[in-house]
């Protein structure tokens, strides 16, 4: 284990912390859909670190971390606050996600201590096809296209997945932890820069008529900052859920409202009163792996994520990062190189294990993740790397094109009886798919598989489209444990660029001993195994030129992440919010 932070890498990420405000982007460049921004940007605040004796609260508005901190003052569960904060996102952050998409819980138990994981992802209708998003010609459709689709819809999983955690691991009853939503829903709650800023650039939105009149003053302007927004219809919603559990919503009028809403689009989807009859949420073994002493676990498949991150901190673990500063050339060349590495191998392997057999044993083995980072030179970027090979069947798979346009937040807990959650919750694309129902928005989830079902080369791809199945995802909420006990809670929104969100944020902490808050604020980096890229608008911009001397392929790009964290230390709870976004941690 490290000693704590050096004062000169302490230095350099204050440095480096925001204090500029990024201009705000709503254009997209000409560059390919997986490498844009599923939520633009909406510049940066000032940030502190939060502290707490016993417990807390994390997540990407005030409002909703304000819910979750009043199930904690009331002695309730992690799993209590969690609902109770994702049914306000819904409400004052709809943009990113809500009862219409899906989630992944990572959770430590006290009790037990283990660590269990709800997998409530989309998955696709029972008539999905493999050619879902292909044109006539067999080409991908454009994204712009696919999202904006009644296809786009996935069966909503959330609903599901927080009714099985709180079977389980609730404390307060179910209907108490709908109050602070139903609440705000009714009285109104203030529109925040943010979704104002989301409305004003968002074209696809006003074009749907239920989402226009919601989210649009009668004239199509979107609502001002402030504007204090009621959605009674969405209390109507909650109060039904509330009372009569996620069966309200999977079967009756909630259900036949969705299937309507999906096939009277223009471009109608298949999603049936059948499909959201049969979803079922999942509890999963997480993946876990070691790095410098600590134990980090995650999501495991059908999410990508934490194996990505963990193969990243192997690969990386053989190097000294520690003693390479925080926006160095160093550390940007030996993380980025990492990331083409397991991103590499993530376009290969990773699908539903329930239709895909993964090799994650093989994906997260010492000797392979020293073999792989052992082809990263001090000197030289490798540009492109080459999927591993841990099985010998490499040849035999695809390589997946999933358009990876999401919208997306992540939320932290810890409550008084030391149990610890993680969670990234997603309606997908920003707004998902647009199509507005009943107080909510739907999400477009299906556009995570890969487009094409063969590669190039006529293999089959791994996540491909298949009825029933989940997506892939990069979501990765993870939990660091120190011994046998929690340590650090970590995630982000950010579609694949999560990956390099969450890894940086590890080893900001881990490695170069900043607090949380410290960690989220440097600098975003980092490859998808294209370009290195650098956060527009950091100090990494200046690096552009010794990088690009070594063979980085370099992109200055905009990186609006969404990190949130929680550190329990031996003094209490350290928790950090993404100055990128509007959250906020608060406890007691
Ligand atoms: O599951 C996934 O990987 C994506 N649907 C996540 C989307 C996302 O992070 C959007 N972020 N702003």
């Amino acid at each position: 284990m490290r000693a704590p932070s050096h004062a000169a890498a302490i230095l350099l990420a204050a440095a480096m912390a925001f204090v500029c405000a990024l201009p705000a982007a709503w254009a997209r460049a000409p560059q390919a859909a997986e490498d844009l921004n599923p939520e633009a940007a909406s510049g940066t605040r000032d940030r502190q670190l939060a502290r707490a004796p016993h417990f807390m609260m994390v997540s990407a508005n005030p409002l909703a971390t304000q819910a979750g901190d009043e199930m904690l003052r009331r002695g309730g569960s992690v799993v209590d606050a969690a609902i109770a904060t994702q049914l306000v996102l819904n409400l004052v952050e709809p943009q990113s996600s809500g009862i219409g998409g899906g989630a992944f819980m990572v959770l430590y138990s006290a009790r037990t201590g283990r660590i269990q994981t709800y997998d409530s992802r989309e998955t696709a209708p029972a008539a999905a096809r493999q050619d879902r998003f292909l044109d006539a010609q067999g080409k991908p459709l454009p994204f712009a296209q696919a999202v904006n689709n009644g296809m786009s819809v996935g069966v909503p999983g959330l609903l599901r997945g927080l009714e099985l955690a709180h079977k389980e691991h609730g404390a307060l009853p179910w209907a108490d932890l709908f109050q602070p939503a139903i609440r705000l829903a009714e009285q109104g709650f203030a529109v925040s820069p943010r979704l104002h800023a989301l409305l004003a650039g968002n074209k696809a939105l006003p074009a749907q008529p239920a989402a226009a009149a919601y989210f649009y003053a009668p004239g199509g302007a979107p609502w001002p900052v402030g504007h204090v927004l009621k959605n009674p219809e969405f209390a109507r919603t909650l109060r039904a859920v509330a009372e009569g559990g996620a069966d309200a919503f999977y079967q009756g009028g909630i259900a036949r409202d969705i299937v309507a809403a999906v096939h009277g689009h223009a471009v109608p989807g298949d999603l049936s009163l059948a499909d959201l009859a049969a979803y079922r949420a999942q509890e999963r073994p997480p993946v876990c792996g070691g790095y410098r002493g600590y134990r980090l676990c995650g999501m495991g498949p059908p999410s990508s994520g934490p194996i990505a991150v963990l193969q990243m901190l192997g690969e990386l673990e053989q190097f000294p990062i520690g003693s390479y500063a925080p926006g160095s050339v160093e550390a940007v060349h030996y993380f980025s190189e990492a990331g083409r590495l397991a991103f590499a191998d993530r376009d290969f392997y990773v699908a539903d294990p329930a239709y895909v057999p993964v090799p994650v044993s093989a994906l997260l083995d010492p000797a392979y993740l020293r073999a792989r980072g052992a082809l990263i030179r001090p000197d030289r970027s490798m540009k492109v790397a080459l999927p591993g090979d841990p099985e010998g069947k490499l040849l035999s798979l695809g390589k997946d094109d999933a358009l990876e346009l999401p919208s997306t937040s992540h939320l932290v807990a810890v409550d008084a009886q030391g149990n610890a959650l993680s969670m990234t919750t997603t309606i997908e694309s920003e707004f998902g798919s647009k199509i507005f129902v009943r107080g909510f928005l739907l999400n477009n989830e299906m556009t995570d598989f890969s487009s094409s079902y063969r590669d190039p080369e006529g293999r089959l791809v791994a996540n491909r489209i298949e009825p029933g199945k989940r997506p892939r995802s990069a979501m990765a909420p993870m939990i660091v444990l120190r011994g046998d006990r929690p340590y650090l809670l970590v995630g982000s929104p950010g579609g694949s660029a999560i990956i390099n969100y969450v890894a940086k944020t590890l080893v900001g902490v881990l490695d170069w001993g900043l607090d949380i808050q410290a960690a989220i604020a440097l600098p975003n980096m980092g490859s998808r195994n294209k370009e290195t890229e650098l956060e527009k608008g950091t100090p990494l911009e200046a690096l552009a030129p010794a990088l690009e001397r070594m063979g980085h392929p370099v992109r200055i790009t905009e990186f609006p992440s969404g990190i949130h964290g929680i550190v329990i230390g031996p003094d209490g709870l350290q928790g950090g919010v993404d100055p990128r976004r509007e959250g906020l941690a608060q406890g007691g």
